[in-house]
């Protein structure tokens, strides 16, 4: 028996496969909710004898991806993505997200931009007004990353947001590692004014690689709640 918030991401990743054809690249997200989705995938392809090739946004989901018998292939072998369907953080009227709470903001962004289609799939307690409420994940390179996150403090006071702190995200005792090598900076801001001129305003930082505003990506939201019902904004 599911918890209403597990039940929410189930329904909203069952909902959201209809949304995959025969023949389609489809890139995979990552988190507890993308996990769903990718469960749901594998059973079309093993029950249902659907034929997708998957391109995975995370070591994590490559090996779920295969272990549900997913043909999984990288994004070059793929080129293009008819349709990436993943998890956020939050979301608000404009379909932009904050991502990257499981870490996988990069590659997630990188295979999302690459589709004619993002698909995010979300329980209702990632519905918001304004961005921000969840802290804004940065992914930095290691290399002189406290310099870096104290350019991103003066920044956050400059363009006058509400909260500034920057905190290096653990994994116990140590810092915690992207896919990719790098560190991540969580920025607790409370409030986003205008997360467009935000995320340009960080992406120009030598050390910044990427952050987890997803700005004008996301083209439909299909949304679970805990009975099961499921609404889509697009
Ligand atoms: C992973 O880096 C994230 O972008 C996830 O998509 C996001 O954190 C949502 O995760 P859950 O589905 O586990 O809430």
């Amino acid at each position: 028996e599911l918890s209403p918030i597990d039940k929410a991401k189930f329904v909203a990743a069952k909902r959201a496969v209809d949304f995959v054809e025969d023949g389609m690249r489809v890139g995979l997200g990552t988190g507890s909710t993308a996990a769903w989705m990718v469960r749901c995938l594998g059973e079309l392809v093993r029950d249902d004898g659907l034929k997708i090739r998957g391109v995975p946004t995370s070591t994590r989901t490559a090996e779920l991806a295969r272990g549900v018998g997913i043909e999984v292939i990288t994004l070059d072998e793929a080129k293009w993505l008819d349709l990436t369907i993943d998890g956020a953080d939050e979301f608000d009227a404009d379909l932009n997200l904050i991502k990257g709470g499981g870490g996988a903001l990069l590659q997630e962004k990188i295979v999302a931009t690459a589709s004619d289609q993002m698909v995010v799939i979300a329980d209702i307690g990632k519905e918001v007004e304004t961005l921000g409420a969840f802290p804004l994940p940065v992914e930095v390179i290691p290399f002189g990353w406290q310099t870096t996150k104290s350019l991103i403090e003066e920044l956050l006071i400059s363009m006058d947001v509400l909260g500034r702190e920057a905190r290096l995200r653990m994994n116990g005792a140590s810092p915690f590692v992207t896919d990719e090598g790098n560190y991540i900076l969580d920025l607790h801001l409370g409030r986003i004014g205008n997360a467009q001129q935000l995320s340009l305003a960080m992406n120009q930082m030598p050390g910044v690689v990427e952050n987890g505003l997803f700005i004008d990506i996301c083209d439909v939201v299909v949304l679970g709640y805990g009975d099961g019902r499921v609404e889509t904004r697009d």
